[in-house]
């Protein structure tokens, strides 16, 4: 799992071409146009893009919620909204741009969804709560919000969206949908439950299968523009680089101070997640299907930070946590009290051992947005 073969690398990539090949048929049979206006975004997935469902959800479960509590949310809006980071998310960033305001939480104050709701929970996974439990896996928070209770949320709201068949057919027609990230809250479960990584690793085709269900059960419901975003690169995240730390170098790559086989897991995970999309694509032909890059953008902010505005020595180092190699300390983790954020946000690409900072993810929406973080890029999906 570690080292790719180049023969391997090699089937791999002819087979991707194999089926680019198989879909551009497909794709040239539409009918070209001009680009649709975007008038609602849906989305599903975890903390990555939870804009406030979980701090409603957890709420009379837990006595504290460290995104309810500043500095969560300091740089913009200049209060905690729920949103794991020091202000907006990607989702964010992207809304914006089609003249669409913020996409309020399903479990929000917010009750009018007309330009799309937001169904994403922090901690949310591919795999069903019931899958966990019954394989023992007790790391697992009691919290029933995966992918598919997500999609029942989305089913009991569309009538109130929209009623007539043709109705909701022109209505999703021009709504965005976004499935994920998930899979890293999964494989993090299956880790803290003592899997090893190659066991992990076995688990991974489920966790597409589920993802992929998913982004066919938001086709099936009419859903024509589909955002699916691939993992981070689970080795360079500061919680597992603190967790998971080795005594031998030579687990970590040399430029960027990953760890190397945490990498490999989100790597294989996202090679079979854009095989899956392909896939989908030839199946769904009329749909614009789209992969989002997590990882290549991470990688290249830790090699080159200067060039995406983060300072050079920040590298790994969280901005808001309570110290340790990587200012990431489990028992004093930012949003507690006495943990303080750094004063510099914007240099940092980490802001609290597992999520970004504002910086990072409006570099990452203009690389969904435009390219080149994204396949194809979500502007370019709706022009052609
Ligand atoms: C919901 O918002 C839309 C767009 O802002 C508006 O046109 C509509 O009247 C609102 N619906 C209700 C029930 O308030
Ligand atoms: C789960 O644990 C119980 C009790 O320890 C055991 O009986 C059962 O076989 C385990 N199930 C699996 C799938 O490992
Ligand atoms: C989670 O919620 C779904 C409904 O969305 C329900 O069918 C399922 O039984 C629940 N699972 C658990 C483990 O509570
Ligand atoms: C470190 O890991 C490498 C590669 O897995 C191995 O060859 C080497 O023996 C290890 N060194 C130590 C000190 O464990
Ligand atoms: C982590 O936080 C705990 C509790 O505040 C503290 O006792 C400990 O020294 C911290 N660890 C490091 C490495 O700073």
């Amino acid at each position: 799992m570690e080292h790719h073969s180049p023969s391997k690398s090699t089937i791999f990539v002819a087979l991707l071409l194999l089926l680019l090949l198989a879909c551009v048929h497909y794709a040239q049979a539409n009918p070209g146009g001009r680009r649709p206006s975007i008038r609602s975004i849906f989305v599903f997935g975890n903390s990555y893009a939870d804009t406030g469902n979980f701090v409603k959800l957890a709420a009379p479960v837990l006595p504290v919620i460290p995104f309810n509590n500043l500095p969560y949310g300091e740089t913009f809006f200049g209060r905690p909204t729920g949103r794991a980071s020091n202000g907006r998310l990607i989702i964010d960033f992207i809304a914006k741009e089609f003249g669409l305001p913020y996409i309020p939480p399903i479990l929000g104050e917010e009750r009018n969804f007309t330009h799309g709701a937001n169904f994403a929970v922090v901690g949310g996974t591919a795999l069903d709560l019931a899958f966990f439990l019954k394989n023992n896996i007790t790391s697992v928070p009691p919290f029933n919000s995966s992918l598919s209770v997500q999609l029942d949320w989305f089913r009991k709201l569309k009538p109130t969206l929209c009623s007539t068949p043709q109705g909701c057919r022109d209505y999703l027609k021009k709504s965005l949908f976004f499935v994920g990230e998930f899979g890293g809250n999964d494989y993090t479960f299956f880790l803290a439950a003592g899997k090893t990584l190659t066991q992990v690793a076995s688990y991974v085709p489920k966790v597409v299968q589920a993802i992929s269900a998913g982004v066919e059960a938001v086709l099936k419901e009419g859903g024509r523009y589909v955002v699916v975003p691939g993992q981070l690169p689970m080795g360079c995240i500061p919680i597992v680089l603190t967790l998971y730390a080795s005594p031998n170098r030579t687990d970590y790559e040399p430029r960027t101070g990953c760890l190397r086989k945490y990498n490999a897991l989100a790597h294989y995970h996202n090679a079979a997640l854009f095989e899956a999309v392909y896939r989908l694509r030839c199946k769904y032909p009329k749909a614009k299907i789209i992969y989002a890059d997590y990882y290549t953008p991470v990688i290249a902010f830790l090699k080159k930070p200067k060039r995406f505005g983060f300072s050079a020595s920040s590298g790994l180092r969280v901005c808001c946590g309570g110290g340790g190699p990587y200012n990431y300390n489990l028992t004093a983790a930012c949003g507690f009290p006495g943990v303080s954020a750094c004063p510099d946000p914007a240099a940092h690409l980490n802001w609290d051992g597992i999520h970004l900072t504002e910086l990072a993810y409006s570099r990452m929406a203009a690389g969904w947005l435009r390219g080149p973080y994204a396949h194809p890029s979500i502007l370019r999906s709706m022009r052609s």
